[in-house]
């Protein structure tokens, strides 16, 4: 019995520290105006995309859903017109894994659309595989496709009055590094052909994603753009679809018990797109809708503006 009672407390203890720290909860109280504003959501379908799109209908924002998988979005649209009453949502085709996807995207953008207020560069995925250009697939997607999406909006979202890009990147970033040498021999940042290689590689691309941000915020000096990278928190979401089913066995009880729903997932993006006031923190990272200090590695200038120089580089841009 007393072994029971302590086993009890234990847990319990255990389960409140967790509750405090890794899966925290937060809420946006941010109340920047949104009517009349444009908002371009990457894989806005499913997960913290998806609800992160439903709240910025809800005020009123213009929110265009770049996704690879037209069903999948239009499914999406619906269900946010439903919830939200707003009839201005819509579909545009954007694949990440494809450079040539990205720039008609963007083509498309700039001929039908006048104006372009919030980007949120949200798609991800942890997996195995290339992209188009032959990228490793979370390189490709998750920083250099966004990369160049945002190069190519920059000029637009200069125009906005107050425009802001919003990076997902992850704590995950934590493990992450940036080597350059294999970067340029094997198109990737990582190698090998285990799970945990892939999770590797997902934590570099994840460190991509803040880097960029550190050295967007420095190139958008005098203009009135700014730029924030988010940990969303740990989600209940698609992004395991790839892991294995040992993994998932593993992950599932976890997820069950701790992962914050989508909705609780879309806070700290939602503070980055609807916070009044924060832009002298540009190009800082946020988690728990506040902004979190990173380590050294992850605001690296040296290594930030290589990268960037790299990617305009490996994009065609250069
Ligand atoms: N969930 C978490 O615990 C967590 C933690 C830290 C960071 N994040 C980050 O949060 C972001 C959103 O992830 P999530 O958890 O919401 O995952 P999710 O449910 O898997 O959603 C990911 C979205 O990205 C889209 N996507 C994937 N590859 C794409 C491509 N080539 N082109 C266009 N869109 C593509 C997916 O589209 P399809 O449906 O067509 O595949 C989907 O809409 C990611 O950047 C992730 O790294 C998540
Ligand atoms: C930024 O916004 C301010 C106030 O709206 C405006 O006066 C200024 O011209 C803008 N700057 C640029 C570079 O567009």
């Amino acid at each position: 019995m007393f072994h029971l009672i302590l086993g009890v407390i234990f847990f319990g203890a255990v389960y409140l520290l967790l509750v405090e720290t890794l899966f925290k909860k937060s809420s946006c109280k941010g109340r920047r105006e949104m009517s009349g504003k444009t908002v371009i959501i990457t894989g806005g379908n499913t997960g913290i995309g998806k609800a992160t799109a439903m709240e910025l209908a809800r005020r009123g924002a213009r929110v265009i859903l770049a996704c690879r998988n037209q069903q999948k979005a239009e499914a999406a649209i619906s269900d946010i017109k439903m919830a939200t009453g707003s009839t201005d949502v819509v579909y545009m085709q954007l694949d990440l894994s494809s450079l040539k996807s990205v720039r008609s995207f963007t083509e498309t953008f700039l001929k039908t659309e006048s104006r372009l207020d919030v980007l949120i560069n949200n798609a991800g995925l942890v997996a195995d595989g290339r992209t188009e250009d032959g990228f490793g697939i979370e390189f490709g997607v998750n920083h250099l496709g966004h990369f160049l999406l945002t190069s190519l909006l920059l000029d637009r979202l200069k125009e906005s009055p107050e425009a802001r890009v919003i990076t997902l990147s992850s704590m995950a970033h934590r493990w992450g590094k940036i080597d350059f040498d294999s970067l340029v021999v094997n198109k990737d940042l990582g190698t090998g052909r285990y799970s945990w290689q892939f999770f590797l590689a997902y934590c570099n691309s994840k460190l991509c994603n803040v880097l960029f941000t550190h050295e967007l915020a420095k190139r958008l000096k005098g203009t009135n753009v700014s730029c924030y990278s988010v940990h969303p928190g740990i989600v209940k979401t698609e992004l395991s679809r790839h892991v294995s089913l040992w993994q998932k066995i593993f992950i599932e009880p976890v997820a069950w018990l701790l992962f914050l729903d989508p909705t609780t997932g879309a806070q700290t993006t939602l503070h980055c797109a609807l916070q009044e006031g924060i832009e002298p923190l540009s190009g800082r990272y946020f988690s728990c809708c506040a902004v979190q200090d990173v380590n050294s590695r992850a605001k690296d200038d040296a290594v930030a503006k290589k990268l960037w120089e790299v990617s305009e580089r490996l994009c065609g841009l250069s």
